[in-house]
């Protein structure tokens, strides 16, 4: 062969080879805002809008009363663009303002009820007296107002607000009714972490609800599987949306993370599996951060997380539940290196263990229809339940308005020994909530608590087998009604749950 066009014939085929590894790599540089976006697109849903952020609910001071007005509402609202749904909110389509008041003030929250059917409003986590505690006595029928009083005696957190209608609870919550609270105290205020509601300092309401194809909700119903385990959504939302963005423009981020779902689990992580700090439990902040890559948030817990993103200016990652992105997170050019991870942020003591118990609390399976093989009591107390179906129930008694189980003397601190049994089925949690108080996890199994155990909790969780000892305290200013229960939803409605009285003597 003719070496010139032997030549020329490498020549082109370098040349091909050159264009064409050039074609391949361009084609992997999108940018990245398009890489997130593709990867988080959902076949149903392939939104990506600006996280919306409850807006903080206005106060007038009368006779040096902070006073807020919720009003519990119908809605339509769209989960999907142009595709309305019937909803239930305060103040609004879905959800609620977030409500922010501090220790030291007295509140008033008047509430409203101008949906079709009776409803309560229970602030979950609050220290407050049984009339202000919206638990199931306190019913507003509809058309009807109710005023919660009282003292704002506990340090800052994030608490939040629900209905509390007995039988109904998981239904009304699962058609939007839901809110955030956040109290703030000098500790709070003193700290240099990110405080600027909306911008630095971001509600992540973390729930889940049955979407129909074309995006509208749908009905509540539960499967049979679902009385079992609680409701499951086949949609996940943060603030009611579907894959929203956030951007940041500070170094340090706060994200309040609520699950406010019926009872799924949450496992909370980033994209590129960086590490963040838990700051703050159910009840306030830890004494010191907790570094961790995933925090598993059961439903009604509420944990603080601070993500640091100095080194992502210009960049972008996804926050992760149970391994989906579910938000982007988008940090400016310029990113304010403000705030600083405090070493410290607060001086809480743990209660000490101690033999003595006051109360135990077995959470079992009750009959449960040949289902789960469930060892209790198949007599009355199943048949007085809704159902028939299987039913959950705390020392082997399903909940009666007209029974208080027992009375608690104020100004004390006691022990409680909570057990799940066991015969409730594998993969059966139940996150066991008290009102009234914030308490302490002494023991957990036989052991000293884990780190994110330690800190102020209002709830404890308890898988298949758990024994967990919690220090209860009771401030000396309150007294009333209160509910102690599981915080799934669907348990709770099917009477899992029970009362106490607080009294001074
Ligand atoms: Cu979140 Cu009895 O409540
Ligand atoms: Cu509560
Ligand atoms: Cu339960």
């Amino acid at each position: 062969m003719n070496k010139k066009y032997f030549y020329i014939i490498i020549t082109l085929f370098v040349l091909a080879m050159i264009v064409s590894i050039f074609l391949i790599l361009k084609k992997e540089d999108v940018s990245q805002d398009q890489f997130l976006t593709s990867k988080i697109a959902t076949p149903k849903i392939a939104i990506e809008e600006s996280l919306a952020i409850p807006e903080l609910l206005d106060y007038r001071i009368v006779d040096d009363i902070k006073t807020f007005e919720l009003n519990a509402q119908e809605g339509d609202y769209e989960f999907v663009k142009d595709v309305p749904s019937k909803t239930y909110g305060y103040n609004g389509d879905i959800l609620g303002p977030t409500i922010r008041f501090s220790e030291g003030d007295t509140v008033n929250i008047h509430v409203e009820n101008n949906l079709n059917e009776q409803t309560t409003t229970h602030w979950h986590g609050g220290v407050v007296p049984g009339s202000a505690d919206g638990g199931v006595h306190n019913i507003i029928q509809s058309g009807d107002d109710w005023n919660a009083r009282f003292d704002v005696i506990q340090e800052a957190a994030t608490l939040w607000y629900h209905p509390h209608q007995h039988e109904e609870t998981a239904e009304q919550v699962y058609k939007g009714l839901g809110g955030l609270i956040i109290i703030d105290d000098e500790n709070s205020k003193s700290l240099n972490i990110p405080q600027e509601y909306g911008i630095d300092d971001i509600p992540i309401i973390i729930q889940s609800k049955d979407l129909s194809d074309e995006g509208k909700l749908l009905p509540y119903q539960i499967s049979h599987m679902e009385e079992i385990h609680g409701f499951e959504g086949n949609t996940t939302f943060i603030n009611a949306q579907v894959n929203p963005r956030l951007d940041v423009t500070t170094n340090l981020v706060r994200l309040r993370v609520l699950n406010a779902s019926n009872s799924d689990v949450y496992n909370v992580s980033f994209s590129d599996g960086r590490k963040f700090d838990v700051i703050a439990s159910d009840g306030g902040f830890y004494n010191e951060p907790i570094s961790l890559d995933t925090l598993e948030v059961f439903s009604a817990k509420r944990f603080e997380i601070l993500l640091d993103v100095s080194d992502m200016a210009g960049e972008a990652l996804t926050m992760n539940i149970n391994g989906e992105p579910q938000l982007s997170i988008y940090a400016a050019e310029n990113l304010d290196q403000k705030y600083e991870l405090p070493e410290s942020l607060n001086t809480l003591v743990q209660a000490s263990p101690s033999d003595e118990i006051d109360r135990n609390f077995d959470l079992e399976l009750l009959g449960g229809g040949g289902m789960m093989g469930g060892s209790g009591a198949m007599g009355d107390s199943i048949e007085n339940t809704r159902r028939g179906m299987p039913v959950y129930a705390i020392n082997g008694q399903l909940f009666d308005m007209e029974r208080v189980d027992f009375d608690v003397k104020n100004d004390t601190t006691e022990y409680w020994k909570i057990t799940n049994i066991g015969d409730t089925g594998p993969g059966l949690f139940h996150p066991f909530h008290v009102h009234a108080t914030q308490f302490n996890i002494v023991e957990f199994n036989g052991k000293k608590p884990s780190k994110l155990m330690e800190g102020r909790h209002d709830t404890v969780v308890l898988e298949k087998d758990d024994t967990a000892i919690i220090a209860v305290p009771f401030d000396k200013s309150l007294e009333g009604v209160y509910m102690y229960h599981c915080h799934i939803l669907e348990h709770e409605d099917v009477g899992m749950m029970g009362q106490f009285e607080l009294r001074s003597n």
